[in-house]
């Protein structure tokens, strides 16, 4: 069978330098390291990106810390071939070490530079969960191929990204890096990015290999706490989780990254199941498989292996193809394969895999990046922050409005909440390469729209709430806007919550703020869905304005004004409270549905309803949807609906369709979504929307990992979200 990636003259010479290599050289192509902080800074770099992301430093003391660290980059170890690849972040000492790799090595293999490049590079896009609230494929993809472009003019060539996890529990703090919780959404995220990342020319120099992770059902973390245990029957599995995986690979994606998480007690770093039969055969992945930070070394501590060296060795023997930085590899494999418990066949598959990609992806060829292109986005061009305001703008959602917005230029703001004036908070989580220069906060993006607003913090985050300050901003002005949520490092990686309301004094300055009897309007900066039931039912309005990005104050002032009208829809469920959680619209229905029996499934101290569901989201006009007709052909479903703007001013709706298998051989979701369509409508303007499904999308994987499509009666639900919905029911037959 063709490799994807290669073409037959490529694959022959990797048969050849296979041929060559020492069993050393082998392994050291499966050895991906940082460079080690020594001196002054007794940590890893990985580890310093995490106490970043986490927000246990800031970025200024991260770059600082990285401009005085002295680092140890491990040239001899690269010299004697036993390094494959490094995650870096600096475009000329990685050409250095690339030159010590092409010119002084033996077989002159190329490295490999993996980075972080997530919701962009040096201009920052939304973070991912809120980027999917456009449910804009164009959009993924765009902003994807920037980020590629800058990253790559950096030196690097392959991103860990994008992270396809579904994510169905708020407290998770990894649900901001997701797509969210839909697996239909995800996996047109998937591809898109894929796309994007890679571009359809592989060798072009401006893309990046794209890595899909984390392989897989990371998001279902227990509890959401993450980094824990995983149990899920093989059905939910298949169904739900390994979707955008398939679709990404169906893209062709050229790496994914392995989940820390285990499997029903499989750590799936060295899941076999996972690794070699579902990823590497049944999906027929042809490029390779790498570690999460670390994850091989986790392994002793999740207590299914007794050091590192047996850890490694049911890594490699599971399908892991690449460490990274557990240095469980290197040192090790060579006596494993010596006294035959690793065989040498396992370790020519990695290599394979390994050099597939370097070669598919044209490193042989060109390995270094010029030096005049390395500062290419010193100053970010003008389309790229175009991109960014056109992202940030799309992925804004508009959770609630009783008519107090868009406001009108004249009227006299008082702008209050310390994230309202902190420009690095509008990055997000995972935006290493981001600049607080190009960053425009809420503040600045009103003053930019000439806004007559007067600023003061009157609450932080965690800081206590000032009433005087509150009064003294509201005496002053015709409404407050009132900017609360999370910081960064309150989600992302290590960063889940058990309490997912608003935190600190927050909501005691909202509180005051009603009390003061002028309009509130409250924008959301966070990271995942937040508990909210006293703002949604007191404020005036709520923007959910997540971390949209550099042009993040630009983007929310257009919003306020009225100069965009809000398209987003949630691609996450809003739980009322944190008992809710996870909280997904498409789950299974139960013997009791939940109801007004008592016998339901449902709590007594708690409404089972979420705050917002899936998909909702407002627009400064509404639309009203009518005459809905079903009807089939052998190969697919069609569905037409009359969409109609009953509003005053122009506006985009997302049409969903949804599908109820309502009796099939095993439980199916209360709804899935199956299409989505946007369509834009002038006032009193009317068009009717045609959908096609595919028929072969409507089954669904049995336990042994089957696809059955079942004969019978389907319910099609559509409408602007997942609750409100037109019905009609329609037999088919396969
Ligand atoms: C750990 C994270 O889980 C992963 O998403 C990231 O790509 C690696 N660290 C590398 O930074």
């Amino acid at each position: 069978m063709m490799n994807r990636f290669l073409t037959l003259e490529e694959e022959k010479s990797i048969n050849n330098l296979i041929a060559q290599m020492t069993l050393e050289e082998k392994v050291g192509q499966m050895n991906q390291l940082s460079p080690s902080i020594v001196g002054g800074f007794d940590v890893s770099f990985v580890e310093l990106i995490e106490m970043m992301t986490e927000g246990r430093i800031s970025k200024e003391e991260f770059e600082n810390t990285m401009r005085k660290a002295e680092k140890d980059y491990h040239e001899d170890d690269i010299r004697q071939g036993r390094i494959g690849s490094f995650l870096i972040n600096d475009p000329k000492k990685a050409n250095e070490l690339q030159r010590i790799a092409m010119e002084e090595t033996r077989l002159g293999i190329p490295l490999i530079f993996g980075f972080d490049v997530i919701h962009g590079f040096h201009t920052v896009f939304p973070i991912p969960l809120a980027e999917a609230c456009s449910w804009d494929d164009e959009l993924f993809e765009e902003t994807a191929m920037i980020a590629a472009k800058e990253a790559r003019s950096h030196n690097i060539h392959w991103t860990f990204a994008p992270m396809v996890d579904i994510a169905r529990d708020a407290r998770w703090g990894r649900v901001a890096e997701s797509p969210g919780e839909d697996p239909y959404l995800a996996s047109v995220f998937s591809r898109a990015k894929v796309k994007g990342f890679q571009g359809s020319n592989y060798k072009s120099g401006k893309n990046l290999v794209a890595c899909l992770k984390h392989y897989v059902a990371y998001g279902a973390a227990e509890g959401g706490r993450d980094y824990n245990t995983v149990s899920m029957a093989p059905n939910v599995l298949f169904n739900t989780y390994l979707d955008p995986f398939k679709e990404g690979i169906k893209e062709g994606a050229g790496t994914v990254m392995g989940a820390f998480n285990d499997y029903n007690g499989i750590p799936c770093t060295l899941n076999q199941y996972l690794l070699r039969d579902i990823l590497k055969s049944t999906y027929n992945f042809q490029g390779f498989v790498v570690s999460d930070a670390n994850a091989i070394h986790d392994c002793v501590r999740h207590g299914i292996a007794s050091d590192l060296e047996e850890a490694g060795e049911k890594a490699v023997v599971a399908g892991m193809d690449m460490d990274m930085n557990s240095n469980a590899y290197s040192g090790f494999l060579e006596t494993q394969v010596a006294d035959g418990r690793v065989s040498m066949k396992v370790l020519d598959e990695a290599v394979r895999r390994i050099l597939t990609i370097k070669m598919g992806f044209g490193l042989f060829d060109n390995p270094y990046v010029a030096e005049d292109q390395m500062n290419l986005y010193e100053e970010l061009p003008k389309e790229h922050i175009e991109s960014s305001l056109k992202a940030a703008r799309k992925s804004i959602v508009l959770l609630k409005n009783d008519g107090v917005l868009p406001i009108d230029r004249g009227v006299r703001i008082g702008l209050v909440g310390e994230l309202a004036d902190m420009p690095d908070e509008v990055m997000g989580s995972w935006a290493i390469a981001g600049r607080s220069k190009d960053c425009v906060s809420i503040y600045q993006g009103l003053k930019n729209a000439n806004a007559n607003v007067t600023y003061a913090k009157t609450c932080g985050v965690k800081e206590p709430f000032n009433q005087d300050e509150l009064n003294q901003v509201a005496a002053d002005s015709d409404v407050i806007v009132a900017v609360v949520g999370e910081t960064i490092g309150m989600s992302g990686e290590a960063a889940s919550r058990a309490d997912i309301s608003l935190p600190g004094d927050q909501l005691d300055m909202l509180k005051a703020a009603v009390d003061t009897g002028k309009p509130l309007i409250v924008v959301l900066m966070n990271g995942r869905p937040l508990a909210i039931p006293w703002v949604d039912q007191h404020a005036h309005a709520i923007v959910e304005g997540w971390q949209l990005g550099v042009q993040m104050g630009n983007a929310v002032s257009d919003v306020l004004f009225g100069d965009y009208n809000p398209s987003g829809k949630l691609c996450v469920t809003f739980p009322a409270m944190v008992g809710q959680c996870p909280s997904y619209y498409d789950h299974p229905n139960t013997g009791r549905p939940g109801g007004k029996s008592k016998f339901s499934s449902r709590y007594i101290d708690a409404p089972l309803e979420p705050l917002y569901p899936f998909g909702y989201g407002l627009s400064y006009t509404s639309f009203d949807y009518s005459n809905m007709v079903i009807t089939q052909t052998q190969e697919e479903l069609i569905i037409k609906v009359q969409v109609k703007n009953t509003g005053k001013c122009q506006g985009i709706e997302t049409l969903q369709v949804y599908i109820q298998d309502k009796a099939a051989s095993m439980i199916r979701p209360v709804k899935s979504l199956k299409a989505y369509k946007k369509v834009a409508l002038d006032p009193d303007e009317s068009k009717e929307i045609e959908i096609r499904i595919s028929k072969d999308k409507l089954g669904f994987y049995d336990n042994d990992m089957n696809y059955l499509l079942e004969d019978g009666v389907f319910k099609v639900f559509v409408g602007g979200n997942s609750r409100d919905c037109q019905t009609d029911e329609i037999n088919i037959n396969f």
